[in-house]
């Protein structure tokens, strides 16, 4: 797919947002990003925006000890940068990296310093990724205690050779029980995150990853085809014949596996990549992302979009603390977003969601294309007929294809449940 992300225009060194941006901010839902950048160790398939202890080094600002601080130092500069008035604060998503290398403390005085700032939503919805070796319930007690309501566990697999190969660092058991030690601390909703299609897996340890993370007891799962990432370890070994990439009609049979397994056990899909087992237990942080919303992030490398415009922040953690500490926007570049690119994000997201895309939003290229789809089976007629363009079962395999066909990119409907 054509990458739709030029390089961006310098963004200003107050970050401050063209008038047009902050129009009507009071009346959109505002959501928070924090990303957190470091990890005791790196999984060979990840190219996340995460450094090890080593690979920062003695770097000044870059540390740990000194996040809390310089991300409470960006949480301010937004409420100075979105001088309109803006919604309560409706779901604040803490990810990495590992944020549960921090303290509770620390991610609970970024909260804290977001609800000053911003206002707390009463039912709002505060998430954070934590990875299963990382905490006890000790630490999960404290983090509830903080205000975390949700949090989403890496599980990954259920099997010690897939986790091996992952290079995950946990033990096969301990997701599950996470799960149970989250629910007694209280937290509202949990979630276990799959990987299918690691070199190696077969169709009985994928099903046996989704046997044991149903038993555990999440009321949410995200299971996401493995993508092998340029510049990975994993991507190497692959180069070198020493792993085997997936096939993708591996990962499509992994895929119905996923939908088939999860809906008997009473969850339903509402993205491609996610189920849930009632609309209460939906991420409302990524539905936020996926439908167009406001989120600020926080952190190095994080992505921010309000009213239209995107920017993105320094990468390294060292170079962040360092703008801020001058008391300058950590932001490094940014992008007006025009009509077009609206209308192509909105297609390519909104069509992978359960409730699907307003027929309307695309061109007679694009309603020609949906009539195709629904001919070839891969959106509900009847849905077409009513204005909307939902993905059935074989439809979400083929989204991808769906929507460069949609788009009037041409499509060569290969199979792409990722
Ligand atoms: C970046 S991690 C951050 C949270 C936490 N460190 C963890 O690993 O669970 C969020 C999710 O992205 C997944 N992920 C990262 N790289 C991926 C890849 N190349 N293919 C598929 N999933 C990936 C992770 O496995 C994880 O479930
Ligand atoms: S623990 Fe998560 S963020 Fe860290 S390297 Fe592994 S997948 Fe990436």
């Amino acid at each position: 797919m054509p990458s739709i992300l030029p390089d961006g225009e310098p963004a200003p060194a107050d970050g401050a947002l063209p008038p047009a941006a902050l129009e009507g901010a009071a009346e959109r839902a505002f959501g928070v990003y924090v990303h957190v950048p470091f990890c005791v160790t790196r999984c060979g398939y990840c190219d996340f925006n995460t450094y090890t202890a080593e690979e920062l080094g003695p770097a000044p600002g870059a540390s740990r000890a000194t996040y809390a601080q310089a991300a409470i130092g960006e949480v301010r500069l937004a409420r100075r940068v979105l001088s309109a008035p803006t919604a309560p604060v409706s779901t604040v998503f803490v990810g990495g990296g590992t944020p549960t290398l921090l303290p509770p403390a620390d991610l609970g005085a970024v909260l804290r310093a977001v609800e000053d700032e911003f206002g707390l939503a009463p039912d709002a919805e505060v998430t954070t990724e934590a990875n299963p070796e990382s905490v006890d319930r000790r630490y999960l007690d404290e983090l509830r205690a903080q205000g975390f309501n949700r949090i989403s566990f890496g599980m990954q697999s259920a099997r010690p050779h897939v986790l091996a190969t992952l290079e995950r660092r946990h033990t096969p058991g301990r997701p599950q029980a996470c799960v149970a030690e989250a629910r007694a601390a209280g937290f509202d909703h949990v979630n276990l995150d799959l990987i299918y299609g690691a070199p190696g897996e077969s169709d009985d340890d994928w099903q046996a990853s989704l046997d044991a993370a149903v038993a555990a007891g999440p009321d949410h799962v995200s299971a996401y085809a493995l993508i092998v990432e340029d510049g990975t370890r994993l991507a190497a070994q692959i180069r070198r014949g020493v792993l085997t990439a997936p096939d993708d009609d591996v990962l499509a049979d992994r895929y119905l596996r996923a939908e088939e397994t999860l809906s008997a056990a009473g969850f339903s899909w509402y993205e491609v990549s996610n189920w849930a087992r009632e609309e209460s237990a939906r991420c409302r942080h990524n539905l936020l992302y996926w439908t167009g919303g406001d989120w600020w992030g926080i952190g190095p490398g994080a992505h921010s979009h309000v009213g239209g415009v995107r920017w993105w922040n320094a990468k390294h953690p060292a170079a962040y603390a360092e703008r801020l500490a001058r008391g300058v926007s950590p932001a490094q570049a940014r992008e007006v977003l025009d009509a077009q690119t609206r209308m192509v994000e909105r297609v390519m997201l909104e069509l992978r969601l359960s409730g699907g895309l307003d027929l309307g939003v695309l061109d007679e290229v694009g309603e020609a294309a949906a009539g195709r789809a629904a001919a070839d089976g891969l959106v509900v007629a009847e849905e077409l007929a009513a204005g909307r363009v939902v993905l059935t079962l074989r439809g979400r395999l083929l989204a991808d294809a769906v929507v460069r066909d949609l788009l009037g990119w041409g499509s060569d409907l290969v199979s792409s449940a990722s």
